[in-house]
């Protein structure tokens, strides 16, 4: 049984993987036997999360590259150097988003809206299109895209953020479909309320959020940022080998 979701002998990229959900995920990844490779803005930020990790877990499994996903030549270069020092990509999750401060429909500035969209649509767009014909030649491959529950509907103050993550759920059934006939398989990851620095980062602004949003989920609290690991492993390993195109939730019934 263990084999399903072993993941020794493969490479995984968890962008924005120094902190909350990416930095479990990442974790999760290395525990079942992966090399993995987190991305962060910054090289001293991935560095530090990479040695805390390979720390905890007792190895040197895990490796920060700085890459900011809102620009397409850091993407390109990211790409080259991990297949440069590793020679392969199994696994690619598109974890690193960002949700500033609300701002309305009719005080987003363009600047805003291409912050926004440019990390959490643009930059999987290029990445996953860089690496999803390299895993296919090599056999096949996993990506993940981690999107949102307000991806389903959204709200007053919320719109910017929660269409750039619709906008990236659509894009997984384009990618699915495209890249079926490469083994590559392409789903969404759906959270709920996580208590990731965004989460902590929220309450600036709003400080009833988290409790608000925990509250929303049938189980009545946020979740831990580790208790994304049983369901990222899922779709990265072979356990899920007849999953793609589709959104998998872990909202506590939200
Ligand atoms: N937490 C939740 O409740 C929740 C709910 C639904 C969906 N999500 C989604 O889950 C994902 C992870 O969120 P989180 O809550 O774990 O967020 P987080 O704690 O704020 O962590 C965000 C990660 O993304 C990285 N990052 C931010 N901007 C970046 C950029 N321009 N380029 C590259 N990396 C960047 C950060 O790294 P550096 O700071 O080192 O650059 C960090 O590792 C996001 O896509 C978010 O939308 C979260």
């Amino acid at each position: 049984m263990s084999s399903l979701f072993d993941l020794t002998g493969k490479v995984a990229v968890v962008t924005g993987g120094t902190k909350g959900i990416g930095r479990s995920i990442a974790k999760g990844y290395a525990m079942a036997g992966a090399e993995v490779v987190i991305t962060g803005r910054r090289q001293e930020g991935c560095d530090e999360a990479a040695a805390e990790l390979n720390d905890e877990l007792g190895g040197q499994s895990v490796r920060g590259i700085a890459c900011h996903m809102g620009e397409w030549d850091q993407i390109d270069a990211l790409v080259d150097r991990v297949y440069g020092d590793f020679g392969r990509i199994d696994v690619l999750v598109n974890n690193a988003g960002i949700n500033p401060a609300p701002v309305t429909v009719s005080d987003c500035t363009e600047a805003y809206f291409d912050k926004v969209y440019a990390v959490n649509v643009k930059g999987p767009i290029r990445l996953a299109g860089l690496v999803a014909p390299r895993m296919g030649e090599a056999g096949g491959g996993s990506i993940i895209n981690v999107t949102t529950m307000g991806a389903y509907g959204g709200g007053p103050g919320v719109g910017i953020y929660t269409s750039s993550k619709a906008a990236l759920h659509n894009l997984t059934r384009a990618m699915a479909g495209e890249w079926a006939g490469l083994n590559v398989r392409v789903n969404s990851l759906v959270p709920g309320p996580f208590m990731s620095e965004m989460m902590k980062g929220s309450m600036r602004f709003d400080p009833e959020f988290p409790e608000r949003s925990g509250k929303a989920t049938m189980m009545k609290r946020v979740a831990d940022c580790d208790e994304i690991i049983g369901l990222a492993l899922y779709l990265a390993s072979d356990a899920s080998s007849y999953a793609t195109g589709h959104d998998f939730k872990i909202a506590g019934g939200m």
